[in-house]
Protein backbone atom coordinates (compact mmCIF):
# COMPACT_ATOMS: atom_id res chain seq x y z
CA UNK A 1 0.00 0.00 0.00
CA UNK A 2 1.29 3.67 -0.99
CA UNK A 3 2.13 5.96 1.97
CA UNK A 4 -0.20 8.28 1.08
CA UNK A 5 -2.19 9.68 -2.22
CA UNK A 6 -0.69 12.53 -4.36
CA UNK A 7 -3.37 14.32 -3.04
CA UNK A 8 -2.17 14.22 -0.11
CA UNK A 9 1.54 14.75 -0.60
CA UNK A 10 0.31 18.09 -2.88
CA UNK A 11 -1.81 18.89 0.16
CA UNK A 12 0.73 18.84 2.77
CA UNK A 13 3.73 20.51 0.67
CA UNK A 14 1.17 23.45 -0.17
CA UNK A 15 0.50 24.19 3.81
CA UNK A 16 4.04 23.17 4.84
CA UNK A 17 4.95 27.32 5.53
CA UNK A 18 2.21 27.78 8.03
CA UNK A 19 2.81 24.29 9.76
CA UNK A 20 6.57 24.93 9.92
CA UNK A 21 5.67 28.15 11.62
CA UNK A 22 2.96 26.81 13.76
CA UNK A 23 5.24 23.94 14.54
CA UNK A 24 8.38 26.32 15.20
CA UNK A 25 6.48 28.56 17.79
CA UNK A 26 4.97 25.32 19.28
CA UNK A 27 8.29 24.17 19.95
CA UNK A 28 10.13 27.32 21.85
CA UNK A 29 7.20 27.50 24.22
CA UNK A 30 7.10 23.58 25.03
CA UNK A 31 10.34 21.89 24.61
CA UNK A 32 11.32 19.30 26.83
CA UNK A 33 14.39 20.44 28.33
CA UNK A 34 17.27 17.68 27.83
CA UNK A 35 20.69 17.53 29.31
CA UNK A 36 22.04 17.17 25.64
CA UNK A 37 19.45 20.06 24.21
CA UNK A 38 21.52 23.10 23.58
CA UNK A 39 19.61 24.58 21.11
CA UNK A 40 21.17 27.88 21.20
CA UNK A 41 24.99 26.33 20.43
CA UNK A 42 24.30 22.06 19.69
CA UNK A 43 27.17 20.24 20.68
CA UNK A 44 27.63 17.01 18.16
CA UNK A 45 29.37 14.74 20.14
CA UNK A 46 25.97 15.46 22.98
CA UNK A 47 23.68 15.01 20.03
CA UNK A 48 25.35 11.64 18.65
CA UNK A 49 25.29 9.92 21.87
CA UNK A 50 22.02 11.11 22.86
CA UNK A 51 20.15 10.02 19.49
CA UNK A 52 22.51 6.35 20.15
CA UNK A 53 21.03 6.11 23.82
CA UNK A 54 17.55 6.74 22.48
CA UNK A 55 17.56 4.06 20.32
CA UNK A 56 14.95 1.75 22.07
CA UNK A 57 15.18 3.22 25.14
CA UNK A 58 13.15 5.92 26.66
CA UNK A 59 14.11 9.41 27.53
CA UNK A 60 13.71 9.41 31.83
CA UNK A 61 16.26 6.29 31.41
CA UNK A 62 18.43 7.66 28.99
CA UNK A 63 19.42 11.21 30.73
CA UNK A 64 21.30 9.76 33.88
CA UNK A 65 23.41 7.65 31.65
CA UNK A 66 23.61 10.63 29.28
CA UNK A 67 25.17 12.34 31.93
CA UNK A 68 27.62 9.75 33.96
CA UNK A 69 29.13 8.89 30.14
CA UNK A 70 29.59 12.75 28.81
CA UNK A 71 31.11 13.27 32.16
CA UNK A 72 33.93 10.50 32.07
CA UNK A 73 34.20 10.71 28.37
CA UNK A 74 33.44 14.47 27.52
CA UNK A 75 35.33 14.02 24.07
CA UNK A 76 35.62 12.32 21.10
CA UNK A 77 38.86 11.26 21.78
CA UNK A 78 38.17 10.11 25.62
CA UNK A 79 35.83 7.52 23.67
CA UNK A 80 38.05 6.49 21.56
CA UNK A 81 40.66 5.24 24.30
CA UNK A 82 38.13 4.02 26.76
CA UNK A 83 38.96 0.27 27.51
CA UNK A 84 36.04 -2.08 26.86
CA UNK A 85 35.32 -3.23 30.43
CA UNK A 86 34.70 0.77 31.12
CA UNK A 87 32.40 1.13 28.36
CA UNK A 88 30.42 -1.70 29.33
CA UNK A 89 29.85 -0.69 32.94
CA UNK A 90 28.98 3.30 31.76
CA UNK A 91 26.52 1.34 29.07
CA UNK A 92 25.92 -1.71 31.94
CA UNK A 93 21.78 -1.54 32.23
CA UNK A 94 20.83 0.30 28.97
CA UNK A 95 20.43 -2.85 26.55
CA UNK A 96 21.65 -3.21 23.03
CA UNK A 97 25.32 -3.35 24.24
CA UNK A 98 26.63 -3.50 20.74
CA UNK A 99 25.56 0.34 20.54
CA UNK A 100 28.14 0.52 22.95
CA UNK A 101 30.77 -1.11 20.94
CA UNK A 102 30.08 0.84 17.84
CA UNK A 103 30.16 4.07 19.44
CA UNK A 104 33.87 3.28 20.39
CA UNK A 105 34.47 1.66 16.83
CA UNK A 106 32.68 5.04 15.29
CA UNK A 107 35.56 6.71 17.64
CA UNK A 108 38.46 5.60 16.51
CA UNK A 109 37.55 6.22 12.56
CA UNK A 110 37.02 9.91 13.80
CA UNK A 111 40.14 10.62 16.12
CA UNK A 112 41.90 9.07 12.93
CA UNK A 113 40.10 9.86 9.37
CA UNK A 114 38.57 12.66 10.33
CA UNK A 115 40.43 14.41 13.09
CA UNK A 116 38.18 14.31 15.69
CA UNK A 117 35.38 15.58 14.69
CA UNK A 118 31.77 14.21 13.78
CA UNK A 119 31.57 15.02 9.83
CA UNK A 120 28.46 17.20 8.86
CA UNK A 121 27.39 15.78 5.74
CA UNK A 122 24.65 12.82 5.48
CA UNK A 123 26.55 10.45 3.43
CA UNK A 124 29.88 10.53 5.24
CA UNK A 125 28.03 10.12 8.87
CA UNK A 126 25.72 6.92 7.36
CA UNK A 127 29.78 5.24 5.87
CA UNK A 128 30.44 5.42 9.65
CA UNK A 129 30.10 2.30 12.55
CA UNK A 130 26.80 2.38 13.97
CA UNK A 131 25.04 5.29 12.02
CA UNK A 132 22.41 4.54 10.26
CA UNK A 133 20.02 6.58 8.20
CA UNK A 134 18.20 7.97 11.34
CA UNK A 135 20.83 8.92 13.40
CA UNK A 136 22.55 10.70 10.18
CA UNK A 137 19.25 12.89 9.93
CA UNK A 138 19.13 13.44 13.53
CA UNK A 139 22.93 14.34 13.41
CA UNK A 140 23.12 16.58 10.36
CA UNK A 141 20.08 18.33 11.45
CA UNK A 142 20.33 18.94 14.97
CA UNK A 143 24.18 19.61 15.85
CA UNK A 144 24.55 21.29 11.95
CA UNK A 145 20.75 22.46 10.74
CA UNK A 146 21.35 20.67 7.64
CA UNK A 147 17.43 20.03 6.20
CA UNK A 148 17.61 16.18 6.89
CA UNK A 149 14.66 13.98 7.99
CA UNK A 150 14.99 11.82 10.92
CA UNK A 151 12.56 9.29 11.07
CA UNK A 152 12.31 7.25 13.75
CA UNK A 153 9.67 5.37 15.40
CA UNK A 154 7.35 8.53 17.00
CA UNK A 155 7.92 10.74 13.62
CA UNK A 156 6.66 7.45 12.13
CA UNK A 157 3.40 7.68 14.33
CA UNK A 158 2.80 11.44 13.91
CA UNK A 159 3.39 11.25 10.27
CA UNK A 160 1.09 8.46 9.64
CA UNK A 161 -1.54 10.56 11.62
CA UNK A 162 -1.19 13.61 9.99
CA UNK A 163 -1.71 12.01 6.88
CA UNK A 164 -4.41 9.74 7.29
CA UNK A 165 -2.09 6.90 6.02
CA UNK A 166 -3.02 3.23 6.78
CA UNK A 167 0.16 2.36 5.50
CA UNK A 168 2.49 -0.07 7.35
CA UNK A 169 4.62 1.41 9.59
CA UNK A 170 7.51 -0.89 9.58
CA UNK A 171 7.70 -1.05 5.82
CA UNK A 172 10.87 0.36 4.40
CA UNK A 173 9.31 1.54 1.63
CA UNK A 174 6.87 3.65 4.44
CA UNK A 175 9.86 4.73 6.21
CA UNK A 176 11.33 6.27 2.40
CA UNK A 177 8.05 7.87 1.75
CA UNK A 178 7.68 10.17 4.91
CA UNK A 179 11.12 10.72 5.08
CA UNK A 180 11.33 11.81 1.68
CA UNK A 181 7.71 14.40 1.75
CA UNK A 182 9.68 15.50 5.02
CA UNK A 183 13.05 16.04 3.07
CA UNK A 184 11.17 18.42 0.86
CA UNK A 185 9.56 20.43 3.09
CA UNK A 186 12.67 20.84 5.63
CA UNK A 187 14.87 23.28 3.54
CA UNK A 188 11.69 26.00 4.48
CA UNK A 189 12.40 25.10 7.96
CA UNK A 190 13.99 28.01 9.44
CA UNK A 191 16.04 25.41 11.25
CA UNK A 192 15.23 21.89 10.30
CA UNK A 193 17.06 20.43 13.79
CA UNK A 194 14.44 21.96 15.45
CA UNK A 195 11.67 20.40 13.16
CA UNK A 196 12.69 17.15 13.86
CA UNK A 197 13.04 17.56 17.32
CA UNK A 198 9.13 19.17 17.32
CA UNK A 199 8.12 15.62 15.61
CA UNK A 200 10.05 14.09 18.88
CA UNK A 201 8.73 15.75 21.70
CA UNK A 202 5.18 15.79 19.94
CA UNK A 203 5.53 12.04 19.35
CA UNK A 204 6.67 11.72 22.91
CA UNK A 205 3.97 13.79 24.74
CA UNK A 206 0.94 14.41 22.57
CA UNK A 207 0.62 12.18 19.24
CA UNK A 208 1.42 9.18 22.15
CA UNK A 209 0.22 5.54 21.14
CA UNK A 210 -2.00 3.20 22.69
CA UNK A 211 -5.24 5.41 21.79
CA UNK A 212 -4.24 7.88 23.81
CA UNK A 213 -3.52 10.72 21.54
CA UNK A 214 -4.13 13.90 23.21
CA UNK A 215 -5.43 15.74 20.16
CA UNK A 216 -7.36 19.10 22.23
CA UNK A 217 -3.35 19.53 22.98
CA UNK A 218 -1.85 18.88 19.61
CA UNK A 219 -0.60 22.40 17.93
CA UNK A 220 -1.08 20.31 14.50
CA UNK A 221 -4.51 19.65 15.04
CA UNK A 222 -5.44 21.87 12.21
CA UNK A 223 -3.45 19.82 9.91
CA UNK A 224 -4.19 16.28 10.93
CA UNK A 225 -6.45 14.36 8.55
CA UNK A 226 -6.51 11.43 11.26
CA UNK A 227 -8.50 13.78 14.15
CA UNK A 228 -10.56 15.26 10.76
CA UNK A 229 -11.48 11.61 9.65
CA UNK A 230 -11.94 10.38 13.69
CA UNK A 231 -9.33 7.98 13.24
CA UNK A 232 -6.30 9.13 15.14
CA UNK A 233 -6.14 6.28 16.98
CA UNK A 234 -6.30 3.21 14.67
CA UNK A 235 -3.30 4.72 13.21
CA UNK A 236 0.27 4.14 12.95
CA UNK A 237 -0.78 0.08 11.14
CA UNK A 238 2.10 -2.28 12.36
CA UNK A 239 1.95 -6.06 11.96
CA UNK A 240 1.31 -7.60 15.19
CA UNK A 241 5.78 -8.36 16.78
CA UNK A 242 6.02 -12.08 16.39
CA UNK A 243 6.39 -14.11 19.93
CA UNK A 244 9.45 -14.15 21.43
CA UNK A 245 11.42 -17.43 21.97
CA UNK A 246 11.43 -18.49 25.81
CA UNK A 247 14.56 -19.66 27.39
CA UNK A 248 14.64 -21.65 30.76
CA UNK A 249 17.76 -21.02 32.17
CA UNK A 250 19.51 -22.11 35.87
CA UNK A 251 21.33 -19.11 36.86
CA UNK A 252 24.75 -20.08 39.36
CA UNK A 253 25.25 -17.75 42.19
CA UNK A 254 28.33 -19.38 43.80
CA UNK A 255 29.71 -17.40 47.04
CA UNK A 256 33.28 -18.14 48.68
CA UNK A 257 34.16 -15.93 51.55
CA UNK A 258 31.25 -12.94 50.91
CA UNK A 259 32.78 -13.06 46.98
CA UNK A 260 30.07 -14.08 43.75
CA UNK A 261 31.66 -15.94 40.54
CA UNK A 262 31.31 -14.19 37.80
CA UNK A 263 32.17 -14.99 33.84
CA UNK A 264 32.51 -12.93 31.13
CA UNK A 265 30.78 -14.03 27.70
CA UNK A 266 32.01 -14.77 24.34
CA UNK A 267 33.01 -11.65 22.01
CA UNK A 268 30.09 -12.43 20.23
CA UNK A 269 26.10 -13.04 20.44
CA UNK A 270 23.80 -11.81 23.15
CA UNK A 271 25.58 -9.79 25.45
CA UNK A 272 28.83 -10.06 23.88
CA UNK A 273 31.77 -9.19 26.29
CA UNK A 274 29.79 -8.25 29.61
CA UNK A 275 30.08 -10.35 32.41
CA UNK A 276 27.12 -12.62 33.94
CA UNK A 277 26.68 -15.17 36.96
CA UNK A 278 27.27 -18.49 34.78
CA UNK A 279 23.90 -20.07 34.03
CA UNK A 280 22.96 -22.70 31.74
CA UNK A 281 19.99 -23.76 29.59
CA UNK A 282 17.14 -26.18 31.29
CA UNK A 283 13.67 -27.32 30.40
CA UNK A 284 10.21 -25.69 31.61
CA UNK A 285 10.05 -29.25 33.93
CA UNK A 286 13.28 -29.05 35.31
CA UNK A 287 12.30 -25.32 36.09
CA UNK A 288 9.16 -25.41 37.62
CA UNK A 289 10.64 -28.47 39.51
CA UNK A 290 13.34 -26.53 40.87
CA UNK A 291 10.57 -24.09 41.63
CA UNK A 292 8.94 -26.08 43.97
CA UNK A 293 11.43 -26.21 46.05
CA UNK A 294 14.02 -29.65 45.79
CA UNK A 295 16.04 -31.11 48.30
CA UNK A 296 19.73 -29.66 48.90
CA UNK A 297 20.92 -33.03 47.83
CA UNK A 298 19.36 -32.38 44.11
CA UNK A 299 20.65 -29.15 44.59
CA UNK A 300 24.17 -30.69 45.03
CA UNK A 301 23.54 -32.98 42.02
CA UNK A 302 22.52 -30.13 39.87
CA UNK A 303 25.46 -28.08 40.28
CA UNK A 304 27.65 -30.84 39.61
CA UNK A 305 25.92 -32.08 36.30
CA UNK A 306 26.30 -28.43 35.20
CA UNK A 307 28.77 -26.76 36.39
CA UNK A 308 31.40 -29.09 37.27
CA UNK A 309 33.79 -28.38 35.01
CA UNK A 310 34.25 -25.46 37.50
CA UNK A 311 36.15 -27.11 39.92
CA UNK A 312 35.01 -26.13 42.97
CA UNK A 313 32.94 -28.15 45.17
CA UNK A 314 29.76 -27.11 47.07
CA UNK A 315 29.22 -27.18 50.72
CA UNK A 316 25.88 -25.84 50.84
CA UNK A 317 23.08 -25.36 47.68
CA UNK A 318 19.73 -24.29 47.09
CA UNK A 319 17.21 -23.44 44.70
CA UNK A 320 15.71 -19.64 44.86
CA UNK A 321 14.44 -16.14 43.37
CA UNK A 322 12.50 -16.66 39.86
CA UNK A 323 13.04 -13.76 37.86
CA UNK A 324 12.08 -13.16 33.48
CA UNK A 325 14.22 -11.10 31.57
CA UNK A 326 12.78 -9.75 27.88
CA UNK A 327 15.00 -8.76 25.28
CA UNK A 328 14.17 -7.98 21.96
CA UNK A 329 13.55 -11.40 20.71
CA UNK A 330 14.03 -13.57 23.11
CA UNK A 331 12.74 -13.85 26.99
CA UNK A 332 14.78 -16.09 29.71
CA UNK A 333 12.96 -17.77 32.62
CA UNK A 334 15.26 -18.02 35.09
CA UNK A 335 15.59 -19.12 39.05
CA UNK A 336 18.51 -18.96 40.59
CA UNK A 337 20.79 -21.82 41.94
CA UNK A 338 22.77 -20.45 45.27
CA UNK A 339 26.15 -22.79 45.96
CA UNK A 340 28.34 -21.88 48.76
CA UNK A 341 31.65 -23.25 48.20
CA UNK A 342 35.01 -23.03 51.07
CA UNK A 343 37.55 -24.85 48.53
CA UNK A 344 40.28 -22.67 47.96
CA UNK A 345 40.18 -21.46 44.22
CA UNK A 346 43.30 -20.59 42.25
CA UNK A 347 41.97 -16.99 40.85
CA UNK A 348 45.14 -17.78 38.04
CA UNK A 349 43.35 -20.95 37.03
CA UNK A 350 40.19 -19.17 36.90
CA UNK A 351 41.47 -16.21 34.87
CA UNK A 352 42.36 -18.38 32.08
CA UNK A 353 39.09 -19.65 31.44
CA UNK A 354 37.50 -15.90 31.81
CA UNK A 355 36.11 -16.36 35.35
CA UNK A 356 36.48 -14.01 38.87
CA UNK A 357 35.15 -14.23 42.04
CA UNK A 358 34.43 -10.65 42.66
CA UNK A 359 33.77 -8.43 45.57
CA UNK A 360 30.84 -6.76 46.56
CA UNK A 361 32.91 -3.24 45.39
CA UNK A 362 34.44 -4.71 42.20
CA UNK A 363 30.47 -5.46 41.01
CA UNK A 364 29.33 -2.25 41.63
CA UNK A 365 32.10 -0.36 39.91
CA UNK A 366 33.87 -2.72 37.83
CA UNK A 367 32.50 -6.28 36.35
CA UNK A 368 29.10 -4.72 33.71
CA UNK A 369 26.18 -7.13 34.55
CA UNK A 370 23.89 -6.43 32.52
CA UNK A 371 19.89 -6.04 33.55
CA UNK A 372 19.23 -9.76 33.09
CA UNK A 373 20.88 -10.41 36.16
CA UNK A 374 19.91 -7.47 38.44
CA UNK A 375 17.64 -9.77 40.47
CA UNK A 376 20.38 -11.89 41.10
CA UNK A 377 22.67 -8.86 41.72
CA UNK A 378 20.28 -7.22 44.30
CA UNK A 379 20.34 -10.59 45.93
CA UNK A 380 23.74 -10.82 46.71
CA UNK A 381 24.78 -7.69 47.45
CA UNK A 382 21.63 -7.33 49.83
CA UNK A 383 22.01 -10.71 51.71
CA UNK A 384 25.95 -9.89 52.10
CA UNK A 385 24.84 -6.38 53.60
CA UNK A 386 22.54 -8.73 56.02
CA UNK A 387 25.26 -11.06 57.39
CA UNK A 388 28.18 -8.06 57.59
CA UNK A 389 25.94 -5.72 59.02
CA UNK A 390 26.40 -2.95 56.15
CA UNK A 391 23.76 -1.30 54.25
N1 LIG B 1 14.14 10.73 20.84
C1 LIG B 1 15.09 10.47 19.95
N2 LIG B 1 15.92 11.50 19.80
C2 LIG B 1 15.47 12.48 20.62
C3 LIG B 1 15.91 13.78 20.93
N3 LIG B 1 16.99 14.30 20.36
N4 LIG B 1 15.19 14.48 21.81
C4 LIG B 1 14.12 13.93 22.39
N5 LIG B 1 13.66 12.73 22.15
C5 LIG B 1 14.32 11.99 21.27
Amino acid sequence: MEAFTDLDRQGFIEQKERFLDVFHTWFAAEHRNLPWRDLACPNPYHVWISEIMLQQTRVTAVIDYFLRFTSELPDIHALAEVSDDRLMKLWEGLGYYSRARNLKKCAQVLVNEYGGELPKEPEQLLSLPGIGPYTAGAIASIAYGLPKAAVDGNVLRVLSRLLGSRADISAQSTKNAFSGLLDEILPYAKNAGIINQAFMDLGATICVPGGEARCGKCPLEGFCKARKLGIENELPVKPKAKPRRIEHRVILILVQDGKVLVDKRPGQGLLAGLYEYPGACITQKQLEDYERGVSEKRALKVYENLFGDIGLNAKKACFALRSKHIFSHIEWEMIGLYVETTDTYNAEALAEKNMYFAEAGELKEHFALPGAFSAYTNAFLGRRGETDGSH
